[in-house]
């Protein structure tokens, strides 16, 4: 009797599994697929099928960031070929020069040159003055500056200051934690909170870098990613399970050093960003969109009725 209860209940059970396992593997096949598609439309299919966009339609300029080299000087010649007129944008006025020239023999279009250097911080306005008049079809921002070498984090010359400052006389005692807070919204582009996830984003890299590089050392450089914490910043004064009060999430957050290199830091925000990872991106980047364009509107709301009040 006993053992045909048991038997009953592992068959319903293995029943159970089975369907899961199937809705599971449905699932990573109907992924796969959409990215294959994906992949062979944007990378295969778009110019055959003129999916791709046709920006002599959008104006007549192009504008290319360090355009004298490399990725940069290949689009300023492939927009040239599509008949664009070319603003070449780099440090150097005689690789400028030539390049001018060369593209501007070669495609029979009008090239305007700015030497620039991207490493100042006063460039703009020169560049703005000399841009102005210009129908602007496109801008490749590709000007970048990379390392010399591989290089671990304080052989760099200008780098991160507050860690800077404490990483060596932790490297000397060979011990140490380094916590960077960032933000959930640094691990996905966050829509209508564009700079901060993208600054939140270069905390991540860093953060997660130098814990590679210094964990032999001692260190713990650990990234936390909190979600919605209910202070100043968020606005969001009554805390609630997915938004904590501050002390609960630092109480829960600060358990979690030495034991994992990055984390939510609290089980909710943990919870919160699986069950979003579960979703495929066509929803829950909407969703974002619609739960940060919702609070925008009652945030101008509020701000409204505050001024017709005062
Ligand atoms: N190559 C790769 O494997 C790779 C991989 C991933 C991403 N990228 C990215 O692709 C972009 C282009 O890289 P690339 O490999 O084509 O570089 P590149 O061949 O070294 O060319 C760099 C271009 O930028 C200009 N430039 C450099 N520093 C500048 C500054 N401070 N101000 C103004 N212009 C400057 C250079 O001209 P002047 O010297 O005359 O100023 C040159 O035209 C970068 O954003 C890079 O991060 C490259």
């Amino acid at each position: 009797m006993a053992t045909s209860m048991v038997k009953n209940m592992l068959g319903s059970y293995s029943d159970y599994f089975a369907a899961l396992g199937a809705v599971a593997f449905s699932y990573l096949a109907l992924k796969f697929a959409c990215a294959l598609l994906r992949g062979l439309k944007q990378f295969f299919l778009a110019r055959t099928l003129g999916l791709s966009a046709n920006i002599k339609k959008f104006g007549s300029w192009a504008v290319v960031t360090g355009s004298t080299d490399g990725i940069g000087k290949a689009y300023a010649e492939q927009l040239a070929k599509m008949g664009l007129k070319i603003v070449l944008i780099s440090r150097s006025e005689d690789k400028l020069q030539n390049v001018a020239k060369e593209i501007g023999s070669k495609y029979s279009v009008e090239t305007k040159i700015i030497a620039a250097d991207y490493g100042r911080p006063d460039i703009y306005g020169k560049i703005q003055q000399q841009l102005n008049d210009l129908d602007i079809a496109i801008l490749v921002n590709n000007v970048g500056m990379s390392f010399e070498y591989p290089s671990f984090f304080l052989e760099l010359p200008d780098r991160d200051n507050m860690t800077s400052i404490v990483l060596p006389g932790m490297v000397e005692r060979r011990k140490g934690a380094i916590l960077n807070i960032a933000s959930e919204a640094g691990c996905m582009p966050t829509p209508l909170l564009s700079v901060y996830s993208a600054c939140k984003s270069y905390v991540v890299y860093l953060s997660e870098a130098l814990n590679t590089e210094y964990k032999s050392k001692g260190i713990y450089v650990q990234t936390v990613c909190p979600c919605f914490v209910a202070t100043k910043m968020s606005k969001i004064r009554k805390g609630n399970v997915f938004a904590p009060y501050p002390d609960t999430y630092v109480k829960s957050a600060l358990g979690t050093v030495g034991v994992v290199s990055s984390t939510n830091g609290y089980w909710a925000h943990a919870l919160q960003v699986w069950l979003t990872h579960l979703l495929p991106d066509c929803i829950s980047k909407p969703m974002t969109f619609s739960v940060l364009n919702g609070a925008r509107k009652r945030y101008i709301k509020k701000k409204a009725r505050q001024q017709k009040t005062e």
